[in-house]
């Protein structure tokens, strides 16, 4: 099967690194990574290059195409590429608006009766200033577009929330601003692949989303994932495909926008039940690092039945290990970092069983592997248990080294606390 993979990131490399199990894969990618050239050809078109992607595709001609990360599928890649009968593994652009626009998201959670937090939208920033000088807090402030992980505050009290609606609107992705009750509880992702209509769950995980120990300091785009989750019981699981994902799939549907990809509810478990805080149209990062080295189907054969709109209505075959992605970041991050260090121990960290390390922000310069992004790689083991995966990861993480590297010790402590939210 000749595949077409948009995009360059540890998610991508990880894609690339499972539809390579098989044998009869021919991957090429776009903008791809030095990774993905490892695994396959890469093309140098941006993933904003519609036109230019489309182009490829006529050359290559692929069997199906997986489109990684958001922008692409919000600006519309999937339409014009079906338009072309390609076999497309990601949704139209207006199903997309299901991450792209959170305020089409919120709206549309209400409609179908999707648990999720009150909330009220504002066009107006007087009138948002006016809500916040009454409102309770904690409050929690979304800018209405992509915002590149930079668009929620979680905003203790009023002082907090005015300046949070000036760095909203300095994303640019801030027309529009909802405020949202504060839920407590801890979060999950919760991703399934879909056709439109057939919905298959993903093993759950559970990322960390800031840059050090303990939940503390800013956030970033995931410094490490794990699965499955052990709050993610059978009940639980059950209960998010039934109330979440599959309302979601079918109101999808029945609205004329039938949802085509991975759909990822990212779900804050509340001693009330699961509650939507999000719904991302894609796989997530590092989530997905850390869920398909679990995957025992076969990935592209998957995607592909999903894009063609034929996915048969068979649970996927899950490993019953666990698995651990360590995410190690440039000196910096989030905030400006360190580039362009030497990274060492690459081989030798791959070499240790049931390790892989995904490349997120690798260069080549002279043939020697540089940072070349904040986040750089994701350390990714599994094993029989979460504590061997655990383990295992940090074992192979502590075998690289570049100038400055950044990593948090604590990825999936949380699943090894008593938790009063499950059973
Ligand atoms: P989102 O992009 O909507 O998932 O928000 C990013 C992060 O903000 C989430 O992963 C949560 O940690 C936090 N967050 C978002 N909405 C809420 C909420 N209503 N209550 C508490 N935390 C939230
Ligand atoms: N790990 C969070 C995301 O992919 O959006």
């Amino acid at each position: 099967m000749k595949i077409l993979l948009v995009g360059s990131g540890g998610r991508e490399h990880a894609l690339g690194w499972k539809l390579k199990q098989n044998p009869e894969t021919v991957l090429h990618s776009a903008p791809g990574s030095p990774a993905l050239k490892r695994l396959g050809e890469i093309h140098p078109v941006g993933v904003d290059n519609l036109e230019g992607l489309r182009d490829l595709a006529r050359t290559l001609d692929p069997d199906l195409v997986i489109i990684g990360p958001e922008l692409p599928l919000v600006m519309g890649l999937a339409d014009i590429l079906r338009e072309e009968k390609f076999n497309v593994f990601g949704p139209s652009r207006d199903a997309a608006r299901l991450e792209g626009s959170k305020v089409f998201a919120k709206d549309f959670m209400v409609r179908h009766g999707l648990p999720t937090a009150n909330y009220a939208v504002f066009y107006d920033e007087s009138e948002a200033k006016s809500y916040l000088d009454k409102t309770s807090y904690p409050a929690v402030l979304k800018a209405d577009g992509l915002a590149g992980g930079k668009g929620v505050i979680v905003c203790g009290g009023r002082a907090a929330a005015m300046n949070a609606l000036d760095t909203l609107r300095a994303t640019g992705a801030g027309k529009r601003i909802i405020v949202e009750e504060f839920l407590a509880g801890e979060e999950i992702s919760f991703l399934a692949v879909t056709d439109g209509k057939t919905v298959l769950p993903l093993p759950s995980s559970q990322d960390h989303k800031t840059i050090s120990d303990g939940d503390k300091g800013p956030n970033t785009g995931g410094m490490g994932a794990y699965s499955p989750a052990p709050l993610a019981n059978d009940f639980l699981k059950n209960h998010v495909m039934e109330t979440i994902m599959k309302p979601a799939i079918e109101g999808m549907a029945a609205e004329g926008n039938p949802f085509v990809g991975v759909l990822y509810a990212g779900l804050m478990v509340t001693l009330a039940g699961p509650r939507l805080l999000e719904f991302n149209a894609r796989f997530g990062d590092p989530e997905t690092q850390a869920i398909l080295p679990l995957i025992e189907s076969d990935l592209a054969e998957t995607l592909l039945a999903a894009a063609s709109k034929t996915l048969p209505d068979r649970e996927l075959a899950i490993s019953p290990k666990s698995c651990v992605c360590v995410v190690m970041s440039s000196e910096g991050y989030p905030g400006p970092h360190r580039l362009d260090d030497p990274i060492t121990g690459l081989d030798a960290a791959n070499a240790l069983p049931d390790t892989v390390v995904f490349e997120a922000g690798v260069a080549e310069r002279d043939g020697i592997p540089v940072t070349a992004g904040g986040r750089v790689l994701g350390v990714t083991a599994t094993g029989a248990t979460l504590k061997d995966a655990v383990d295992r990861a940090y074992e192979a993480a502590k075998l690289v080294d570049f100038k400055g590297a950044h990593y948090r010790r604590d990825i999936a402590a949380k699943a090894f606390k008593v938790n009063p939210l499950s059973g």
